[in-house]
């Protein structure tokens, strides 16, 4: 009997995430249709994508190959133009297909690539990452970055399946996995408070990829992750109609979070980034009277038991709030933050009066 756990998402169309472990058989059911398959992946990967391959030409299908830079490198206009040049020369027509086999940057650049060509193809997102996993390769975000800054360029466009297979996550390098586990975390403070308990009670369990814990708390982050994407797909709503909020509720910490990514141009990990991000609002909330002092310690409890950052050198606030300012979620002129009223409550509060901000950064600093 097969123990995968399948989460349905719908968007644009339904499709399954379906996690667990050793999940290439999935992969011909999403695809069927398509007479050419391009697997987009980075160099890293090349042994995978090689299995992959051999497994989808077995069934029928005219495979090409794309290998991509590793990491940002890969989220580029030029190698968005190289995958498209590769499709044509393969002669790819509108049922074909693209596999995404990498982490978040290259499921971001599959599913940009899938989204333009011949106006849009379809997309199977294969995550290798867990920040990919419960974050980037479900919900149909896609994008490459440009002068301009990171993720402006980019289209919503909806996989066809994802598949994450956890055995990935035992060659993950440990500080990709625990950055991704900021982002699960993430979810037990604005949703399901479960994950924090269990994260808490088993911090070594939880990261632990060989284990049955972490493929739970995947699941439950994935889970959460396609109840809010089914219901605001596309980012448009502050509210649904049971009063709980839109998309936007992802973006818990990511504020602060994208400002220190682009102050540190890009070099940290963006769950490292989230995670200090996550310490600087929940001050934020504290100084407004909507969360406890234990409750803000809490937040640097279970981020420290993950060693992940929570602090971020003093002397550069002007620099972070002008991030802040550009930041894409912002609207009009006032900064918005999701901001938790109690843990697994989340709500706005728009327009923080000025000095509350200087202070919470002065306590992410200290
Ligand atoms: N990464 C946040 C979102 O998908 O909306």
């Amino acid at each position: 009997m097969s123990t995968d756990i399948v989460i349905p998402v719908s968007a644009e169309h339904s499709y399954d995430v379906v996690i667990g472990r050793g999940l290439l058989g999935h992969l011909p059911r999403m695809l069927e249709g398509a007479t050419r398959v391009a697997i987009i992946h980075p160099g890293a990967l090349v042994v995978t994508a090689e299995a992959m391959r051999a497994d989808l030409s077995d069934h029928g299908f005219e495979v090409t190959m794309i290998e991509v830079p590793e990491a940002e490198d890969q989220k580029t206009a030029e190698v968005a133009a190289f995958c498209w040049t590769a499709l044509g020369a393969a002669g790819f027509t509108r049922s074909d297909a693209v596999v995404g086999l990498g982490g978040g940057a290259t499921t971001d650049l599959a599913g940009f690539v899938a989204a333009t060509w011949l106006r849009g193809i379809r997309v199977v997102q294969v995550p290798t990452t867990l920040l990919g996993m419960v974050d980037a390769a479900v919900g149909g975000k896609t994008g490459i970055n440009t002068d301009a800054g990171k993720n402006l360029v980019g289209s919503f466009w909806s996989p066809r399946g994802v598949v994450c297979d956890v055995t990935a996550l035992e060659t993950l390098p440990r500080n990709d996995l625990l950055a991704g586990m900021a982002e699960v975390v993430k979810v037990g403070f604005v949703r399901d408070t479960s994950i924090l308990d269990d994260v808490e009670s088993e911090p070594a369990d939880a990261t632990d990829p060989s284990g049955d814990l972490l493929t739970d708390l995947i699941r439950r982050a994935v889970q959460v992750k396609a109840d809010v994407v089914s219901s605001d797909f596309r980012e448009t709503s502050a509210t649904m109609g049971d009063g709980s909020l839109g998309r936007e509720v992802l973006n818990y910490g990511h504020t602060f979070g994208h400002a220190v990514e682009r102050r540190e141009r890009y070099r940290w990990r963006h769950g490292a980034a989230v995670s200090v991000g996550m310490v600087f609002v929940a001050e934020l909330a504290g100084l407004g009277g909507r969360l406890s002092e234990s409750e803000v310690e809490r937040h640097r409890s279970v981020l420290t038991s993950l060693g992940l950052p929570i602090t971020y050198p003093a002397g550069h606030w002007p620099e972070l709030l002008a991030a802040m300012s550009v930041d894409k979620k912002t609207r009009g002129s006032l900064l918005r933050f999701v901001v938790l009223n109690g843990i697994g409550n989340p709500g706005i509060w728009a327009g923080p009066d000025p000095t509350f901000l200087a202070a919470a950064y002065d306590a992410v600093s200290r």
